[in-house]
């Protein structure tokens, strides 16, 4: 079974915007895919409640509950929804559990700052820095042309950690979450930039460079 996290300690980066959409990029690729919510907010089984029955199915544990055991027998890939505010022994255990791992940033300098910090501590956990976790930064709520923006963009570029794109800001993003769905299931008149900005994601997540070597 894949483990793929979506973490970043900053909340209202789109870590469940993102854990969300990933989920429904797997089960569209034909994969069993269960939805682990370590987040108490429940903001993931929240949305698959609304998981209209026609699409593909999607499964969901609360983890902040009862951690991963109750995970459907024969689950492809595990999305795993990352509380905030995780430091520490924390962080460790919940690194310990993945080894696929996005993180989303805002356009935004006080999120650029905790980013900072945040993956000086994530950088140094054993299972990262002997890469049998591999990290993906994915800048979110992206507004084009915007001087925070071309900021944002020249930090993630400089880190040492795979920069994987940017995903605009989009009321599309708000919509598939109340619908129970993911961008890649919006009309294509609709949500065509927004599968062109997922493109690179889905191709590195399919790809050996997100999976450790064994
Ligand atoms: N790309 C986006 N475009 C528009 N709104 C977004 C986008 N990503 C996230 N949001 C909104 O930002 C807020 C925080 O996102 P959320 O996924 O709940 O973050 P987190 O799980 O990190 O706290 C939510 O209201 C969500 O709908
Ligand atoms: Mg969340």
């Amino acid at each position: 079974m894949r483990h793929v996290m979506v973490l970043n300690s900053k909340g209202g980066c789109g870590k469940s915007t993102l854990a969300t959409n990933v989920a429904v990029f797997f089960a569209r690729e034909g994969l069993e895919v269960c939805i682990a919510d370590y987040d108490p907010q429940r903001s993931s089984l929240d949305w698959l409640a609304q998981r209209p029955p026609d699409l593909p199915a999607i499964r969901g544990v609360p983890a902040f509950e009862e951690g991963i055991r109750n995970v459907p027998r024969g689950t492809e890939v595990l999305v795993i929804d990352a509380p905030a505010r995780v430091h520490g022994t924390e962080l460790n255990e919940l690194v310990r559990r993945a080894e696929t791992i996005l993180i989303p940033v805002l356009p935004s300098s006080i999120d650029m700052k905790a980013c900072a910090h945040f993956m000086e501590e994530l950088l140094e956990i054993g299972k990262v820095s002997r890469k049998q976790a591999r990290l993906g930064l994915i800048a979110n709520r992206v507004r084009e042309h915007t001087l925070i923006f071309e900021e944002l963009d020249q930090y993630l570029s400089k880190l040492k950690v795979p920069y994987l794109g940017s995903l605009r800001e989009a009321q599309n993003y708000v919509r598939a979450y109340a619908r129970g769905m993911g961008v890649l299931e919006l009309p294509e008149y609709l949500a065509w930039p927004d599968w062109q900005q997922w493109q690179p994601i889905c191709e590195w997540l399919d790809s050996k460079r997100s999976q450790p070597q064994p």
